[in-house]
């Protein structure tokens, strides 16, 4: 079987509830994977958590759970979530696993064999709220820690570590010699001055199991737990590998034996990460495929992150946007539509609920939903809902958008597709208001135009229908529903102008984005 286009988003922790900046990320995972496959490629989706470490070991222990037990509960509403947002996952990834463990031991142990992990004891400054060791560099001016380090304290330990520093060199040329491997263009910037600046550490892979157990032992030494990131990153692996992909497979032959299938997704196509998180995906996860023996991924997309009303979003100060609460009252596409159309990705965004409103309001009751609400009660009232000869008049401005559209979503450009294909909603209103098919019809002699007309008002709702499938699937399913046309509103290729056909008889009205206004005012 040929490759599947094989792209990720990153796996949450499970230390609480989903908020804005989770479902916004898989959001846009979802519309590139729905895009791809509208082309006519064969996509592999994955999402998922991440289940281990201190934060998520506190989180439990907070609520008085067990680690696991803590991680089934919310592994169950985070799944649910998944379905709210309407992903269209192939997979879905926990790091408790069992599949998950054995590809992160196997891992570890070609490592270990092949001296690319060693001990050493460690002298230093470590931060349990984010995780990680801090040094000197990390200190303020005055000695003191940034508060988003918490509690910072110093400990002496044994521990393992990874080779991280010798690949350096090769780093830095790597991503010289492949500017697309992190976009946008800037953030790749980042991570080659910070190479450039300063030696790379040895990675520190291991927590002794007596300060932190919730994590997958070291094969070699089992009074270790592995390093949670080092666990995190292998989960883009562990699937390919436990499915029986062969590239995935081959690294670790005699370390994990499995049947390979025709399944094939390694090496990832796509990962989609926040911005807080570069490093990770940028220095530790390349050099550590390289160390198996693994080919690269192809492309790390970095988004930016949102803040509420210009703050930063965060339980404690209860700055939070819910999202399961938005799509309950505005249904799913509206915060679909919004979220990809408010923030290219790369930049910061900002939500506001005066902002939600305007876009829902504007854009998608008086914009799209307008359009096919008049073209189909028009084609209802003055033809009894038939389709007449085909009329080619807004071809042209349907094919302009089409293409544009096309090219943005192919180099994940997402919110300039969603400008390309409102240029078309826009120009068939205006269409509407420049040929007044409502006076038309009251002049028998304008029967020809008026018919010539319809045609182009339907015929652009439905383009409209596939165009949008992969950003608002549920509304293009509504339009192709009112238009009573069956199946390829997921196929790229039925934006071709025609496909409704004359002497078809089209459905009733149905309002797509009732207008409306906040069930509380500001
Ligand atoms: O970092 N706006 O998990 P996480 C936009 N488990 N995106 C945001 C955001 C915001 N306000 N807040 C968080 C982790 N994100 C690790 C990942 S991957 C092998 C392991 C994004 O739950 C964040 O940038 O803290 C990240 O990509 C994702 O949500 C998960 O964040
Ligand atoms: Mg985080």
């Amino acid at each position: 079987m040929s490759k599947r286009f094989y792209l990720t988003t990153a796996i949450d922790y499970t230390n609480g509830a989903p908020h804005l900046g989770h479902a916004y990320e898989k959001v846009i995972a979802d519309v590139i994977a729905r895009a791809q496959r509208s082309f006519g490629t064969n996509v592999f989706f994955l999402t998922g958590l991440d289940e281990h470490g201190t934060k998520v070991q506190q989180a439990a222990q907070t609520a008085g759970k067990s680690p696991q037990a803590f991680c089934d509960e919310l592994a169950i509403e985070w799944q649910a979530f998944a379905q709210t947002l309407g992903l269209s996952n192939d997979d879905f990834v926990r790091t408790t696993q069992p599949r998950h463990r054995e590809v992160v031991q196997a891992i570890l142990t070609k490592l270990h064999q092949a001296g690319e992990i060693y001990q050493a004891s460690y002298e230093g400054w470590y931060s349990a709220r984010q995780e990680t060791f801090l040094t000197e560099k990390d200190q303020l001016p005055d000695g003191s820690w940034d508060p988003i380090y918490g509690d910072v304290v110093k400990l002496v330990e044994e521990n393992w570590y990874f080779r991280l520093g010798k690949h350096q060199a090769w780093l830095i040329d790597f991503l010289e010699t492949h500017p697309s491997f992190v976009q946008p263009d800037y953030r790749r910037n980042e991570v080659l001055g910070f190479l450039r600046k300063e030696p790379l550490a040895d990675l520190c892979i291991s927590r002794p199991a007596h300060r932190l157990n919730w994590g997958i032992p070291l094969p070699f030494a089992p009074e270790w737990v592995t390093y949670v990131w080092f666990d995190a990153l292998v989960n883009y692996y562990t699937v390919p590998a436990s499915l029986g992909d062969a590239t995935a497979l081959a690294p670790l032959q005699g370390f994990l034996d499995r049947p390979t299938t025709a399944l094939s997704l390694w090496p990832a196509d796509l990962h989609v990460i926040g911005k807080d998180i570069v490093k990770f995906h940028a220095v530790y996860w390349p050099i550590m495929l390289r160390a198996l023996g693994a080919p690269l991924p192809k492309q790390l997309l970095v988004h930016g992150w949102w803040q509420k009303d210009g703050s930063k979003i965060a339980k404690s100060t209860g700055n939070i946007v819910d999202p399961v609460a938005v799509i309950r009252e505005w249904g799913l596409d509206a915060f679909r539509y919004y979220v990809v159309r408010e923030l290219a990705i790369g930049p910061d965004g900002n939500w506001t609920d005066a902002g939600f409103i305007a876009r829902y309001n504007a854009e998608l009751a008086n914009g799209l939903g307008n359009l096919l609400n008049r073209s189909v009660s028009m084609l209802n009232r003055y033809r009894q809902g038939v389709v007449p000869e085909i009329s080619r008049e807004l071809a042209p401005d349907a094919e302009t958008a089409v293409r544009a559209a096309e090219a943005a979503l192919r180099t994940n450009q997402l919110q300039d597709a969603l400008l390309a294909i409102w240029t078309l909603v826009n120009r068939a209103n205006k269409y509407v208001e420049e040929t007044r098919p409502f006076d038309l019809n009251k002049d028998p002699a304008q029967a020809a135009r008026l018919d010539a007309v319809l045609y182009n008002l339907v015929e652009t709702c439905r383009v409209l229908g596939v165009l949008l499938w992969p950003f608002i699937p549920g509304t293009a399913e509504k339009i192709y529903a009112q238009l009573k046309v069956c199946g390829e509103v997921d196929q790229w290729g039925a934006t071709a102008w025609g496909g409704l056909l004359p002497g078809h008889t089209i459905g009733s009205a149905v309002p797509l984005f009732p207008k409306k206004e906040p069930a509380k005012a500001p």
